[in-house]
């Protein structure tokens, strides 16, 4: 099967996970990946959070996967040397380091651009360029607390909250990977590489758009109907932390199924969208609830919404929340049980579709990870694994010509 980002060679100068899962997306639909490291280290999660003493951490082997390793000392001339070489017959170069590093490394844009004026320079950075924090290094939390996510998550009573997701990493990661994919078509055109560049700050900000909306309809009106805090509490200038409502026409919250007592993931996420009002009383034997001008509107509905989400609760109390979602379906209500790790590790549709997948590694034995959230008709993308620290050092030296004796050499000075 050919996949269609063969032939595409991308330097994978990234580390830890903004731009490594720009780069393994991309070797996953076929770019040759060549992963480059520091000679004895290499990306500090190689060593992070380690499971299993003297292997790679799952936090390299899962945001690393398809890609070559190639050692190379880049602050050494000879290293430098091989660097050169490699840009010029590179469709691609990633990056992801401290502001200014890469610079300091002897690769300003220019000089890359002079070295391959057809190569794509993608760079992932804590703020954009000339923003007042520019100089900031960045990790994940720090961008979601300056992307506008932590101020508008959590509850109103607690504090700022971080999610989960990697807001601020992999999603700036696929952004990138858009600006590249854009980049090259864009070079198709005129013939010219360019520099592509994705602050986290404005990835995680993107995602939050809809609080900026908010923010802007707060300022007009002075309220926000679909927030818990309407209409019984106080809004100051600010968008509120909205804990876990639904937004727009569409209020919801994280509902208890049997067992919550015991069980902290024993929920389920409920929507109450308009068009299904009918059938949710139905499903909840509150046929009356029908046409009662009191619940038969969004806007009638959201001075009780937490009354109505009690009913729901009640009527959910003897119902495991796979249960109550099999029965929800059937009345077209959009739901779905609040999922662990563990029952998604095991869930054979994430397992048939490739989304979650077990990928054999030397020196691990397999893993779990997770594959392509994106499908295509023609192409399955298969995951392999994350390379050993150098383990195509030999491989893609030879590639740029060099002979064993050259390699040797680079080896005794320790560039590579
Ligand atoms: N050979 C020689 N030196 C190398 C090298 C190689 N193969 N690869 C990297 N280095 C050097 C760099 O030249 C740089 O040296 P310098 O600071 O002396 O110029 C250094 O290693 C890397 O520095 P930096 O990227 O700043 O690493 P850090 O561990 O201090 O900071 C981050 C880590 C993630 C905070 C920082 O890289 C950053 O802010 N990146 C941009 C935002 C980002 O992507 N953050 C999310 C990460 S998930």
């Amino acid at each position: 099967m050919t996949k269609p980002l063969e032939g595409i060679k991308i330097i994978d100068f990234t580390h830890v996970q903004a731009g490594p899962a720009c780069t393994q997306l991309l070797a996953w639909f076929g770019a040759d990946v060549i992963k480059v490291e520091r000679p004895g280290s290499g990306d500090v999660t190689r060593n992070q959070l380690r499971d299993i003493p003297d292997a790679d951490a799952l936090y390299f082997t899962m945001l690393n996967s398809n890609k070559k390793s190639l050692t190379l000392d880049t602050k050494k001339a000879e290293g430098k040397e091989v660097l050169e070489k490699l840009i010029r017959e590179s469709d691609v170069l990633v990056e992801n380091f401290g502001p200014g590093a890469l610079d300091r490394m002897g690769f300003s844009w220019e000089r890359l651009n002079e070295l391959n004026p057809k190569m794509i320079v993608a760079s992932v950075k804590g703020f954009s360029d000339g923003h007042h924090y520019d100089d900031l290094k960045v990790y994940e939390n720090v961008a979601q607390c300056a992307g506008g996510a932590a101020s508008t998550t959590g509850f109103w009573d607690g504090p700022p909250t971080i999610s989960a997701a990697a807001l601020g990493d992999s999603n700036t990661g696929m952004h990138l990977a858009i600006g590249i994919l854009t980049a090259l078509l864009g070079r198709d055109k005129t013939g010219k590489g360019q520099k592509v560049a994705v602050s986290m700050q404005d990835s995680v900000l993107n995602l939050c758009r809809v609080k900026l909306r908010d923010q802007q309809r707060l300022e007009r009106v002075g309220y926000l109907e679909e927030y818990p805090q309407y209409p019984h509490g106080e809004f100051s200038d600010v968008v509120p932390r909205g804990g876990n409502a639904g937004g727009g026409g569409q209020p919801g919250w994280v509902l208890k199924c049997k067992g919550w007592e015991t069980d902290p993931n024993a929920y389920i996420y409920f929507t109450i969208q308009g068009h299904a009002w009918e059938p949710i009383c139905k499903a909840l034997g509150k046929p009356e609830w029908i046409n009662d001008p009191a619940y038969n509107t969004a806007e009638a509905r959201q001075p009780h919404i937490f009354e109505i989400f009690k009913t729901i609760e009640a009527w959910l109390a003897d119902k495991t929340k796979f249960e109550a979602v099999d029965i929800l379906r059937r009345f077209d209500i959009p739901c779905a049980p609040v999922l662990t790790m563990k029952e998604l590790a095991n869930d054979p549709s994430l397992r048939a579709s490739g989304t979650i997948v077990e990928v054999p590694h030397k020196k691990r034995g397999s893993y779990l990870t997770v594959g392509s959230p994106i499908k295509f008709s023609d192409m399955k993308p298969q995951v392999t694994a994350s390379p050993l620290l150098g383990e195509h050092t030999d491989e893609v030296l030879a590639g740029l010509g060099y002979s064993q004796q050259e390699i040797f050499n680079l080896r005794e000075v320790k560039a590579v």
